[in-house]
């Protein structure tokens, strides 16, 4: 494992304070740090997402597991733990109730991300009702049509992640310029991003904003079981599998004894989801797949929401002032000394 630089035991690290400078992201959002924590399914909830919103990013309520009433007291305690904003993810295929556009207007939610479906379909809806709407794209043909329907922005969300993907899968690093080329509104990239490096790296590559899965999975307020957490913890950057490469969904997740068997159908099938509770709050890691991105090889720790948004920030700032020292107009000369 390669291991995350942080000021972790050193207090704030540099650029700690620094504003973040305002962009299309910030003033969409309606917040600090253009950071967006993932919506993901049963794990993106007020406790996670209210942690996230307080520290200056955004807290995303997922609607992926489908469980819409209690989804509504999650949003209602996101009102009692945090006075900044925060959205709903709308994942299509998950949510098939065509009530959901008229569900999450009704909470009174400023910012919906929608993902796995069609843009057309609730885009028109959702913007008639004032809301700002990012759609997630795998491909630039999907980027192509989200702008088409409308849209305020997108999520652009590279192969490597974790969670729910298109079999086709590209890196961040091919899909994010070559988006960024083709369309104008603002971008934020997801996929492999877990800090500040990451973060600058997404950011010369066209974004203005950021999304965390698996390093939010990861998080001390993140509710699963603590296995799943030390299992991210222990991952090499080699153990995620790819599954349903050859059907639908295609899905990355952590290498256990049960993925690894999966990785080998052609369909996993109903089935092959497993118990899903047993192993998110029950720790038994073969009961289900454990949804994760390759960037589970870079997390060393377990840490609080609000130090993975300060050392993100911060690694952030030191990234861009190391590369303008080293590579801008007035540092070093062409061709002088390294
Ligand atoms: C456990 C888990 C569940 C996820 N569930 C969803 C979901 O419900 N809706 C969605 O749009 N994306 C979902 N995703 C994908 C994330 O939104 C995010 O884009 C992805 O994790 C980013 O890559 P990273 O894991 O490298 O940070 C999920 C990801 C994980 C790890």
């Amino acid at each position: 494992m390669a291991g995350l630089t942080s000021s972790e035991g050193a207090g704030p690290g540099p650029g700690a304070g620094r504003p973040f400078p305002a962009n299309r992201v910030t003033a969409l959002l309606g917040v600090d740090i253009p950071i967006v924590q993932a919506p993901m399914g049963w794990i993106a909830r007020s406790q996670l997402a209210s942690a996230v919103s307080n520290a200056g990013a955004l807290g995303i309520i997922e609607t992926s597991s489908g469980e819409l009433d209690v989804v509504r007291g999650e949003i209602r305690r996101m009102r009692e733990l945090t006075d900044r904003p925060f959205g709903v993810n709308i994942a299509q295929a998950f949510v098939r109730d065509p009530a959901i556009v008229e569900f999450v207007v009704e909470q009174g939610v400023r910012f919906v991300t929608t993902s796995a479906g069609d843009p057309t379909r609730y885009t028109g809806r959702l913007k008639d009702a004032g809301l700002t709407v990012f759609h997630v794209v795998p491909h630039l043909a999907g980027a192509l049509k989200a702008v088409d329907a409308g849209v305020d922005g997108l999520v652009v969300e590279g192969g490597e992640g974790g969670g729910f993907k298109n079999p086709r899968d590209v890196s961040t690093m091919v899909l994010l310029p070559l988006v960024r080329s083709k369309v104008d509104v603002p971008i934020i990239a997801a996929g492999g991003i877990a800090d500040g490096p990451t973060m600058a790296a997404a950011f010369a590559l066209g974004a203005e904003g950021v999304q965390m899965g698996t390093r939010m999975v990861s998080s001390a307020e993140s509710p699963v079981h603590q296995n799943w957490k030390d299992a991210i913890v222990a991952a090499a950057e080699t153990d995620t599998v790819f599954l349903n490469r050859f059907s639908r969904p295609g899905l990355r997740a952590l290498r256990t004894g049960r993925t690894e068997r999966l990785e080998r159908l052609e369909d996993i099938g109903p089935d092959g989801f497993g118990a899903v509770m047993d192993l998110y709050f029950g720790g038994d890691m073969e009961a289900a797949v454990p949804l994760s991105g390759q960037v589970a090889g870079r997390i060393d720790d377990v840490r609080a929401v609000r130090r993975i948004i300060g050392d993100t920030v911060a690694g952030f700032f030191a990234t861009i002032d190391g590369l303008a020292a080293r590579y801008g107009s007035s540092g070093g000369a062409p061709g002088g000394p390294v």
